[in-house]
């Protein structure tokens, strides 16, 4: 992703620099760096059936030099409707190269992109394809204008239209916590969150010690339905379960080890009733970085972690220093 972004802006800037029609000498600025995460901006009101977001100050003029970010999340199963109020207004330019709105469909900026706009005549009706909208607006340092107001609802996914009425999903929650521990589909139905057969959408909160943040391994993955994300997968969420924190998504045949930022991990599975069969098993450990305190053992890797972890048949560490020499330790 950083490697995109960068791409992202050489070529812009080439752009800038020779195209004929440019007024402006290479002043795309990089409001943000690769590890400030965007914020939010202008108004946004949330309810049940959908919502409305704004560019800051409208329908007064945007404020230069700005990226908001909204992503916009549909319950499984239900697809995202988005309008452009016609009170809009954006600084035009060749591709909406200056100032724009981008539009992608899935829940982040690498998701594929659906359109770009800039201009005075609002952009068509938007669908998404799936339960996600990723919705950026990017104003340079000259040249404001109005800028947009956008209403979204949410609508049944015609994926999944011959379901006729669903019956609401069971509650299904977890919390765990400590040095290590296991998080695994099993525990759905050995902890009676749901049958067998129900469609279930689960979260794990796995909370850290204080001043600890958490990695992630996959032991078991196994989507029933591999590739057809809208049916089955697994989600990474890092600081909290909200769509902005979401990390990873793994929907196809294999699933990678995540290094959360924080020390509260989620772990959403969602399987439908024909995708039960779809498993992982993974096992969290908290870490301190280095320099390592007290009896913490170091994992030559920027993690300490729980002296107890140490010769105990699970690696926590990214490659398996816990548990090599285990069997001299034993002997001697
Ligand atoms: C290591 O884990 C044990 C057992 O959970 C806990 O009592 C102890 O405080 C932990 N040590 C550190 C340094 O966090």
């Amino acid at each position: 992703m950083i490697y995109g972004r960068s791409v992202f802006h050489i070529v812009a800037s080439l752009i800038i620099l020779h195209s004929s029609g440019a007024t402006k000498k290479g002043t795309e600025k990089q409001t943000t760096s690769e590890t400030q995460k965007s914020v939010q901006c202008g108004t946004w009101t949330k309810h049940a059936e959908g919502g409305v977001f704004t560019s800051p100050n409208y329908p007064s003029k945007y404020p230069p030099d700005r990226e908001c970010i909204y992503i916009i999340e549909a319950a499984p199963r239900q697809c995202i409707e988005l309008h452009f109020d016609e009170k809009y207004s954006i600084e035009p330019s060749w591709e909406c190269k200056f100032d724009h709105i981008e539009v992608r469909d899935g829940p982040f900026g690498f998701s594929p992109i659906i359109g770009r706009f800039c201009g005075q005549q609002n952009p068509p009706t938007i669908k998404s394809s799936g339960r996600f909208l990723w919705i950026k607006f990017f104003a340079d340092g000259e040249l404001e204008s109005m800028g947009f107001s956008a209403r979204y609802n949410f609508t049944p996914d015609p994926d999944f239209k011959d379901l006729g009425v669903l019956k609401p999903l069971p509650a299904c929650e977890f919390e765990t916590g400590g040095p290590e521990g296991i998080v695994e589909s099993v525990q759905i139905v050995k902890e009676g969150k749901a049958s067998a057969s129900e469609a279930v959408d689960c979260k794990w909160y796995i909370r850290a010690p204080p001043r600890s943040k958490i990695y992630l391994r996959f032991l078991d993955y196994e989507m029933q339905n591999s590739n057809e994300c809208k049916r089955n997968f697994v989600a990474v969420y890092d600081g909290s379960s909200a769509v902005q924190d979401l990390k990873a998504k793994f929907c196809s045949t294999v699933a990678n080890d995540v290094m959360l930022r924080t020390g509260l991990g989620v772990i959403r599975l969602w399987a439908d009733e024909g995708s039960r069969n779809s498993r992982f098993q993974m096992l969290f450990t908290s870490f301190q970085e280095p320099p390592c305190e007290g009896s913490t053992f170091f994992c030559h890797s920027n993690m300490c972690i729980n002296s107890s972890l140490v010769c105990n048949g699970l690696q926590n560490c990214v490659y398996p220093w816990d548990e090599n020499h285990c069997k001299d330790q034993t002997a001697s």
